[in-house]
């Protein structure tokens, strides 16, 4: 489904991705995990658009997206929810839902009422400022307004960071769920190597902008890679 081919993204003179490639198929969950500084959240921002490729390729259902922009990617079915949530604190749970249908609003019109269902939570804070959700539920929140917008890939970026530990357990079977009922398929970051391999089909593990190996879920917790990529 997702293909992305030795892709190179940099902050100005500072080359941060130095030849990322890595697969989707439909209806897969993959994590990447790595130490803080990677690259992570730059590979998906490379993904969804916000950076620029500067070498290599990207394909999504065979269509090349190297040179497409963000809100189109997001129209043909890329969904992002950013590293620390970014809802809109001081705007509804509504109208924060809304700005996700409103990429599409055609498309898009029945998928509120059915994302509300997947998130009762959301629909009792309906009118409630974001702000005022817990962190749990407001992560709920930024993948609801992700999954408004109808993806049939979802990016998260960190979705357990700084969430309790008996909420990040309703998470996980939330997201199982959705890749379980809609057939979503996910590229899940984490540090939470525990919520990752509960999750996630196949592990890229990522070193200073590269992905140094793929491995299985079960050999996450294998010594080596502790050692090596993960442990600061
Ligand atoms: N806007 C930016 N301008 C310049 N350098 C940046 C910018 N954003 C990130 N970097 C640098 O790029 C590298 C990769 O950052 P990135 O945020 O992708 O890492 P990450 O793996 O997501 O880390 P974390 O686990 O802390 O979220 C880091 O060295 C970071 O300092
Ligand atoms: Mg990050």
């Amino acid at each position: 489904m997702l293909s992305v081919n030795d892709i190179h993204v940099a902050y100005g003179s500072s080359t941060v991705l130095q030849g990322v490639s890595l697969e989707v198929q439909a209806g897969e969950i993959v994590s990447v995990i790595g130490r803080n500084g990677v690259g992570k959240t730059t590979l998906l921002k490379a993904i969804i658009g916000l950076l620029k490729v500067r070498q290599g390729s990207l394909t999504f259902d065979g269509d090349d997206l190297t040179a497409v922009p963000a809100y189109e990617r997001a129209r043909r079915g890329i969904g992002y929810v950013p590293q620390g949530r970014l809802i809109f604190p001081n705007l509804t749970v509504q109208e924060n839902l809304q700005i996700g249908a409103d990429l599409d609003p055609v498309k898009n019109s029945g998928m509120m009422d059915e994302v509300l269902d997947e998130f009762p939570i959301l629909r009792e804070r309906f009118r409630q400022r974001g702000g005022t959700l817990s962190g749990g539920q407001q992560q709920m929140l930024a993948i609801a307004r992700a999954l408004v917008g109808n993806p049939r890939l979802l990016l998260l970026d960190e979705p357990s960071e700084g969430i309790q530990p008996n909420i990040v357990h309703e998470m996980e079977e939330k997201i199982a769920a959705l890749n379980r009922r809609h057939n979503l398929s996910m590229i899940l970051v984490e540090q939470n190597i525990e919520f990752a391999a509960a999750l996630a089909k196949r592990v890229y593990v990522m070193d200073k902008g590269l992905i140094a190996t793929e491995i299985s879920p079960d050999k996450i917790m294998d010594e080596n890679i502790v050692r090596n990529f993960l442990a600061v």
